[in-house]
């Protein structure tokens, strides 16, 4: 059986003007929120089951609720669609195909939570969606559907770190991407209440001396969409499609060893068996060994492919939706390489304010390197165990769990791999995993970023 298509947010072709948005529905949710007062709006987002699409799949409803309960003298909200997560391309398709319904989404969820201000939030290497939302913005302000709210589009770094909402607020405010304590809907934008450690910045123009959370909103660019779904066709037809407990839609990116990558939309429930034959199957030849939901989760082994792409699912299978971006390794994989490659992305990616996490990822990623180059031995692999234990100590933020997810499930699940890397006695011939980071991805072709390769733990180029 093969998926089956569904196009809910991410239409067949793309929405090339306002005009035409508006002509297929779009403003409907918009205006139907702006007759509704923010707690039935909240209700409708919370009956809905909505979570967010962003990788921790929190209730989208409840984290709306949380801001308009929250104090704070003003409230902003984000758009986040840094998509630094390897192999996911789904926000950028999704803004290739319809920027509309993510704006609209977005001054929705802004309105529900009494944001002052918006942003959004992506790489400056993004120029094509940057321009696709830039042109889309210019038309629905000409066409007044920003009443007095600002919209701000920021450009950031290329680095990982750039999506993760502590640290893009950060950005947002001009900085580094450098996780903060706190979380943006207790310590949020342009904030100047004491976060732990004091690290407060300068008050807002005439706010001098007053201290303010400023709690934020920050939601995935795919969550905004689907809100925006939501109230144009209401929540039973959303809970129409899904699970009781996932419903709706999700938009996948698959990638790697398969016929033909792609970006689609598909039923809440669809097995990863049914989007991996969606994408025409393994290349000739060769079998699914295994398949990577992002660097975030476990790894899922081949005889786990029959599991349906739920929250719950994923979870009881021991890892996790993500992004909904999978990265499928056949039998010529070398699950040591892939290891080695994911754990040197998240070594290299660590921003290094919290120690455990830059050295607990570099010993990690330096003894697989010596495991995978044949001169590897059980002292590698007693580090690595030791390691894994203490890299999330004392964390910001989530990435080394994140570490510890990932290169735990593939030493659990693959032993044999590890087993011929340490009985060779000299380096192995294997095939090369490159970093899945994705640059461009037009039918079918994926394009992964080079550069990501060269880049050292301390985010120069070789
Ligand atoms: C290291 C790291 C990188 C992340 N990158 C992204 C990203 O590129 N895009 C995104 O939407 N969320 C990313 N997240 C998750 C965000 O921190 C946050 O949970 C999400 O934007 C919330 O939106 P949602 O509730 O709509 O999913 C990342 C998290 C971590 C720990
Ligand atoms: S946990 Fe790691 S990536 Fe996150 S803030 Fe600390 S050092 Fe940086």
């Amino acid at each position: 059986m093969k998926a089956s298509s569904v196009s809910r947010i991410l239409p067949d072709r793309p929405i090339l003007s306002l005009a035409d948005y508006v002509d297929g529905g779009g403003g409907t949710a918009l205006e139907r929120a702006r007759n509704m007062n923010a707690e039935d709006v909240i209700g409708e987002i919370t009956a809905a089951g909505l979570r967010g699409r962003g990788g921790a799949g929190f209730p989208t409803g409840t984290k709306w609720r949380s801001i308009t309960k929250s104090g704070g003298r003003h409230h902003y909200a984000v758009c986040n669609a840094a998509e630094g997560e390897p192999g996911s391309f789904k926000d950028r398709a999704l803004i290739r195909m319809n920027p509309y319904q993510i704006i609209e989404g977005l001054l929705i969820a802004s309105e529900t939570v009494g944001a002052i201000e918006s942003f959004i939030a992506l790489k400056a290497s993004c120029q094509r969606e940057t321009q696709r939302i830039a042109d889309a913005v210019a038309e629905m302000d000409e066409a007044g559907w920003f009443r007095d709210l600002g919209l701000t589009i920021v450009n950031g770094p290329e680095e990982y770190l750039l999506g993760e909402e502590k640290a893009l607020l950060e950005v947002i405010e001009g900085n580094d991407p450098l996780p903060r304590w706190l979380p943006p809907y207790l310590h949020g934008l342009y904030a100047t209440a004491p976060q732990l450690g004091w690290q407060a910045h300068n008050a807002e123009t005439g706010h001098e001396g007053v201290h303010l959370s400023n709690p934020t909103l920050v939601n995935n660019a795919e969550t905004l969409a689907q809100a925006t779904w939501i109230l144009a066709h209401g929540v039973e037809s959303f809970r129409s499609v899904g699970t009781d407990t996932s419903p709706g839609t999700v938009v996948c990116t698959v990638i790697g060893d398969v016929k033909h990558p792609d970006v689609f939309e598909t039923e809440m429930g669809t097995t990863l068996r049914e989007v991996i034959d969606r994408c025409g199957g393994p290349l000739p030849g060769r079998t699914v060994k295994a398949v990577v939901p992002g660097v975030a989760n476990a790894v899922l082994p081949a005889d786990a492919l029959d599991t349906p792409l739920t929250y719950e699912d994923m979870k009881a299978a021991g890892s996790g939706l993500g992004a909904a971006g999978f990265i499928v390794y056949d039998d010529s994989a070398c699950m040591v390489e892939v290891a080695t490659t994911l754990s040197r992305f998240l070594y290299v990616e660590s921003c290094g304010q919290c120690l455990p996490c830059k050295l607990g990822t570099q010993h990690i990623t330096e003894a697989l390197e010596r495991i995978r180059d044949g001169i590897g031995t059980e002292e590698d692999v007693e580090t690595i165990g030791e390691r894994l234990q203490i890299v999330a100590d004392a964390n910001r933020c989530y990435l080394p769990v994140q570490e510890q997810n990932l290169i735990s499930s593939v030493l659990r699940f693959f032993p044999e791999d590890l087993v011929s890397h340490l009985e060779a006695e000299s380096t192995l011939p294997h095939r090369s995993i490159p970093t899945p980071k994705i640059v461009d991805m037009v039918d079918g072709v994926v394009t992964y970023d080079e550069r990501q390769e060269r880049k050292q733990p301390d985010w120069t180029y070789r």
